[in-house]
């Protein structure tokens, strides 16, 4: 039994993430919720020949309580995307309180529930629903997740251009590390598991690294003000719920990146700190998956001296992208 709930789900992420939630056999319950739109979501949703029941919710009723109650997972791509000229930290002024009182729904109702955070800024949000659950007494570290994934399933697509051969870029793997925008995302491709062809210049390594950072801006700009990624999204976020799903019910050895806060895993996480020579609260790390959400936080290993610096060069960003998602809540009391 696993109810999966989505909130933001008639959105632009929401849709086809919920249409593939929708698909896992394991899923028995699905709960959609948003301020809009839900009822006729649910409804198509519900014809899908697969196990989970569908249901709609909108505010009107208790209807946030009612899509959370029993929820063991709850994915969040609420709020508004980019346009050309706005950055990530800029959605900040409205998606901050929406993600705050969804936390807030989330940590009353369904306290125990794995979260997956998916709304910008990732690296502001993920401390402002920890900090929500903080002061509702509930906060484990090891169930909130920011998803960095389409960052993953970039640099796998992109690195397999290069390699001249897209049918690899399901097999390709590349740790990408750090947060969710700009510079702070940080791949790792000399941990490529299928690595650049040798020769490979430093200028086309820098523009690669660039397209991994700013892949999102690439969507931004396509679709030309209406909206940033989605469908790509929706794939992601799939992919790391799935994982979730596959750990809790028993499946071992499953590692992700993913944005978390590192008292997830104490020695981990000060191993991690001192890794990265500092002392910040939250990074995206690769984690080990369990039943009970993250079992370990990884070392990011060997990496090379130009992949150390981009890591450095992350800091400064995601310290005060964490900041300020904490005293928003601080300030919010
Ligand atoms: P969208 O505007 O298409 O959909 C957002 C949905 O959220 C809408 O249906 C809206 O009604 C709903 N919503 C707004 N306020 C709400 C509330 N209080 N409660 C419930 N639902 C509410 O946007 P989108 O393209 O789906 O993007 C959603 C978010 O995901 C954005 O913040 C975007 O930046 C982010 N995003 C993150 C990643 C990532 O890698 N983590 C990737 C792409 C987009
Ligand atoms: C992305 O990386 O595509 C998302 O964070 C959306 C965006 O604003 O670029």
């Amino acid at each position: 039994m696993v109810k999966a709930v989505v909130l933001g789900a008639a959105g632009g992420i929401g849709q086809p993430l919920s249409l593939l939630l929708k698909t896992n056999p394991l899923i028995t319950e699905l709960s959609l919720y948003d301020i809009v739109n839900t009822p006729g979501v649910a409804a198509d949703l519900s014809h899908i020949a697969t196990p989970a029941k569908v249901v709609g919710y909108l505010p009107p009723d208790d209807g946030l309580k009612k899509a959370l109650t029993g929820a063991e997972l709850v994915v969040i791509p609420a709020g508004v995307p980019r346009k050309p000229g706005v950055s990530r930290d800029d959605l900040f002024k409205i998606n901050a309180g929406i993600v705050r009182d969804l936390a807030t729904g989330i940590a009353t109702t369904a306290p125990k529930a794995f979260v997956l955070v998916i709304s910008n800024p990732v690296n502001s949000t993920v401390p402002i629903v920890a900090e929500v659950f903080k002061q509702k007494g509930v906060f484990d570290p090891k169930k909130i997740f920011g998803v960095t994934t389409l960052d993953v399933v970039r640099a796998s697509t992109f690195v397999s251009e290069v390699l001249g051969d897209l049918s690899l870029a399901p097999k390709v793997v590349v740790p990408v590390v750090g947060g969710h925008s700009g510079v702070t995302i940080v791949p790792l491709l000399s941990q490529s598991s299928h690595p650049l062809p040798s020769g490979f210049a430093k200028d086309e390594l820098d523009k690669l690294i660039n397209r991994i950072q700013f892949g999102g801006d690439e969507v931004v700009k396509a679709k030309d003000g209406a909206g940033s990624a989605t469908l790509s999204m929706a794939y992601a976020g799939y992919e790391f719920a799935n994982k979730i799903i596959r750990a809790v019910k028993g499946e071992k050895g499953i590692v992700a990146p993913t944005f978390v806060n590192l008292a997830a895993d104490k020695e981990g996480g000060e191993a991690l700190k001192k890794e990265i020579g500092s002392d910040l609260d939250y990074f995206s790390a690769p984690v080990e998956l369990g039943p009970e959400g993250v079992v370990s936080i990884k070392s990011l290993g060997k990496i090379t001296d130009a992949e150390t610096a981009l890591v450095k060069a992350a800091i400064p960003e995601l310290k005060t992208n964490v900041e300020k998602g904490v005293s928003f809540v601080g300030a919010s009391k």
